[in-house]
């Protein structure tokens, strides 16, 4: 059965370039819930570890200095069919494959910088959901 909870952050190319209250407009307008959610920092040793299964690929250095440039915005989002329809809201990882009107067509600039990050599994939205926030932080 499909969970109805995803995990995402806006990444640091996003909030640099004032998209923040945009995108968060698109998440409600997309019928999804904000049960937890929080502007923060990752340290280069967070992001490594948030993007560990990503390790072996040529990219990871590159994407662990880019997700500890600059302030995210990570939140925890709730609707049925969480983690497909979330997918479908941002568009492919690569913005130059994304469909128009989703989150990355709009606002990504490269691969890289994406702007946002989905989960792919209702598994990984549950393990990312717990890397960020606390029990007591989810409402
Ligand atoms: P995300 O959905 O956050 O999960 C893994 C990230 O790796 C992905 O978004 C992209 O930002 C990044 N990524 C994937 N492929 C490449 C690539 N070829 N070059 C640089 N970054 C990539």
């Amino acid at each position: 059965m499909a969970g109805n909870r995803t995990f995402t952050m806006i990444k640091p190319d996003a909030v640099k370039n004032g998209h923040i209250g945009a995108i968060l407009e698109k998440i409600n307008s997309g019928g999804f819930r904000i049960v937890a959610m929080k502007y923060t920092k990752l340290s280069s040793e967070k992001a490594g570890e948030f993007y560990a299964v990503h390790k072996a690929r040529p990219f990871y250095g590159e994407l662990v200095e880019f997700m500890s440039s600059g302030p995210i915005v990570a939140a925890i989002l709730e609707k049925d069919n969480a983690v497909e329809d979330f997918r479908t809201l941002i568009g492919a990882t690569n913005p130059a494959e994304a469909a128009p009107g989703t989150i990355r067509a709009l606002f990504a600039t490269s691969i890289g910088e994406n702007a946002v990050h989905g989960s792919d599994s209702d598994e990984n939205a549950s393990i990312e959901g717990s890397f960020h926030f606390a029990g007591t932080e989810i409402f």
